[in-house]
């Protein structure tokens, strides 16, 4: 599809699905305005799918690894049950003034657990059965990231992995020196395999795969 028609579609997609809100609108902006990266965050669509899946398996323990601005950490906060908990792991200290300042506007607060440090040290002293995991860290290390949670996943729980699409630079051979793309296609090729668990990749945004563990 030609790059114009994409965007037009986007645009549609956009007008009619339910709003952003103020308050993942303003956090959005500021992201564009004062970080790095600001792609990286899961914006509007990405966001209320994340939040839908929430509303349809009523997640009570929900774990996210990569946090960047807490955007998705408040699309999942929205969908989630009133008494649910979101652990979130962020490994950049300089991210923390910036997530506080808008988790701290949100009535959703409460629910959210925010870690500082490295996902692979944190995960094992957080004492919780998940029911939804969302990987969305660093694209090196997707395979140590559901090695470490899987069985702190519950029978019946869903694993969500980010960006497996990457850009397309899946169907690429990568440059050995491409750690990300490695990472990614390594993760692709191990859980095609897994008979531990159903999947299936969505073609939304960056590919988003959903993994469910029977
Ligand atoms: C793609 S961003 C996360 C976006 C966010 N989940 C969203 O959808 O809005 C990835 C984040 O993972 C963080 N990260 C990378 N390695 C990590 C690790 N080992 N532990 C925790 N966070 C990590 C990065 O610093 C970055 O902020």
């Amino acid at each position: 599809m030609e790059k114009e028609k994409e965007e037009a579609l986007e645009n549609y997609i956009l007008s009619h699905i339910d709003e952003e809100g103020d308050l993942l609108r303003s956090l959005n902006r500021d992201a564009h305005v004062n970080l790095l990266r600001p792609r990286m965050l899961s914006g509007h669509l990405q966001g209320k799918i994340l939040k839908m899946l929430c509303r349809l398996i009523q997640p009570k323990y929900i774990l996210e690894i990569g946090t960047y601005t807490g955007y998705a950490t408040l699309c999942l906060a929205e969908g989630a049950v009133d008494d649910a908990e979101i652990h979130t792991i962020e490994v950049n200290d300089e991210l923390q003034d910036f997530i506080m300042k808008h988790l701290h506007k949100s009535k959703l607060k409460d629910k959210i657990y925010l870690h500082i440090g490295d996902a692979m040290k944190i995960i094992p002293r957080i004492n919780c059965s998940f029911d939804l995991v969302f990987i969305d860290a660093n694209k090196r290390h997707y395979i140590e990231y559901y090695n470490i949670i899987f069985d702190k996943v519950r029978q019946g729980g869903l694993i969500i992995a980010d960006n497996t699409l990457w850009d397309g630079k899946v169907l690429e051979k990568p440059h050995h020196t491409d750690k990300q793309t490695i990472g990614i296609q390594e993760f692709n090729d191990m859980l095609a395999k897994d008979d531990r668990v159903e999947k299936v990749i969505l073609p939304i945004r960056d590919g988003l795969t959903l993994i469910w563990k029977k």
